[in-house]
């Protein structure tokens, strides 16, 4: 039995400011994760989903990146304005959000 039937993992890197990659951390990483996990708990998820802040996802040049398992949907160029749309789209309806999705073949593991 798992613990969890959805884990998010939303990426708080953060490098210097001249680094060619750039960080999530500078475009609003954070403040993602955090908005997220107070939306979907405020939804009812905690111990349903867990939403959990990672290092660098290797999408970088992607903006804000996410991940979220055991669909293995990767997340891109998230926003404040993106995470309702997260929560009530994929974690509670278990749809994806295909305006946001990292195509599988942008995503290193594919
Ligand atoms: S710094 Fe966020 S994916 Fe690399």
């Amino acid at each position: 039995m798992t613990r969890f039937a959805r884990h998010i993992f939303i990426c708080i890197n953060e490098r210097a400011e001249d680094h060619p990659r750039g960080c999530c951390t500078s475009k609003g990483g954070k403040e993602v994760a955090q908005a997220l996990k107070l939306a979907a708990y405020g939804r009812g998820l905690k111990g349903v989903v867990r939403v959990n802040k990672s290092g660098c996802l290797d999408s970088c040049e992607f903006g804000v990146s996410a991940v979220v398992y055991p669909e293995a949907v990767w997340y891109r160029g998230i926003t404040l304005a993106d995470v309702d749309e997260i929560v009530d789209v994929h974690l509670v309806g278990g749809e994806v959000v295909e305006r946001l999705r990292l195509p599988p073949s942008e995503t290193r593991g594919a």
